[in-house]
């Protein structure tokens, strides 16, 4: 792994399905999650009003955020509109993705001369299912991006056989999605994982490690990995948001942990 790549290990925060345009909540939650140490936030166009609240709720304190946000369009012109309200929301963006890979290839050139022109740090591409991770590891294997997003729980481990070593191989940072979730009868449910809770003293093993509620298992469960960077659960609670960004500090799992968390996940 080539170090100055890593943006972790740290928990940040998803905002899919949450604050949408509520700039009152957005404040809250992202303030919440800023002020007991995350830094990188995930957007997209595809989540609503969540990027133009994320941008309020950013004011005043821009500098200590990493805006992690995404093209999500095949349209040319679309995608450069998007851009543009982004850099209108957010002034630059830190990590561009491009969206469950949608026209990745023909988004990259103009992709790329944004970030060469320093409005962008660095380019990532994401995807959801499985089924595309032979396209996504097509992306990757360009080096043109040097960030992932992919599912990672215990019951959504796919990309830790194909993924998660190339990305540690060509030296690009893994961004955890879904971090909560798990698939229910084949079907990904948000935050399904939660449904699980097996109460505080099945969870007491974990108590070294500083973790006290189910949430906080998944997410070092999935940080515990050193080949993950940031977990991003997406919360509508300010105090959620302050109780997962404590998982995000070591001393991190060890593999007995880790297998007693899948266990308790439920997972075979
Ligand atoms: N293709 C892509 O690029 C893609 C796809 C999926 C997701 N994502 C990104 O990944 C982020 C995370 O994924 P996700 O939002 O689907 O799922 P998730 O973060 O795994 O789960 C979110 C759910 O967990 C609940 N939750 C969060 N913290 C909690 C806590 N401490 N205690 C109890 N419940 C808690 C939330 O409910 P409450 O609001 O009630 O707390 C919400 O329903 C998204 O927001 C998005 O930024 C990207």
């Amino acid at each position: 792994m080539i170090e100055e790549r890593r943006l972790g290990p740290v928990v940040g925060l998803g905002t899919y399905g949450t604050f949408d345009g509520d700039v009152r909540a957005a404040t809250a939650v992202v303030g919440a999650a800023l002020d007991t140490g995350a830094t990188l936030v995930d957007s997209s166009p595809m989540y609503g009003g969540a990027e133009r609240s994320l941008g309020a709720a950013l004011a005043g304190r821009r500098e200590s955020a990493v805006v992690a946000t995404k093209i999500w369009t095949p349209d040319p012109v679309a995608a450069r509109a998007q851009y543009q309200r982004q850099r209108e929301w957010f002034g630059r963006v830190e990590i561009e993705q491009v969206h469950n890979l949608v026209a990745w290839r023909e988004h990259l050139p103009w992709l790329e001369e944004e970030r060469d022109a320093g409005r962008i740090d660095r380019l990532g591409v994401t995807h959801y299912e499985p089924q595309a991770f032979d396209e996504l590891e097509a992306a990757l294997r360009t080096g043109r991006f040097t960030v992932v997003q992919v599912p990672l729980n215990p019951l959504e481990r796919e990309c830790e056989r194909r993924i998660l070593p190339l990305a540690e191989e060509l030296g690009v940072a893994v961004i955890v999605m879904r971090p909560l979730g798990g698939k229910v009868r084949r079907v990904s449910l948000r935050g399904s994982l939660l449904r699980r809770d097996p109460g505080p003293r099945a969870l007491e093993p974990l108590r070294p490690f500083g973790i006290e509620t189910w949430a906080q298992a998944l997410l070092a469960w999935a940080l515990s990995d050193p080949r993950v960077d940031v977990v991003i659960p997406a919360t509508r609670h300010a105090e959620r948001a302050r109780e997962n960004v404590a998982a995000g500090s070591p001393p991190w799992l060890e593999q007995d942990e880790r297998e007693l968390v899948s266990r308790l996940a439920g997972a075979a």
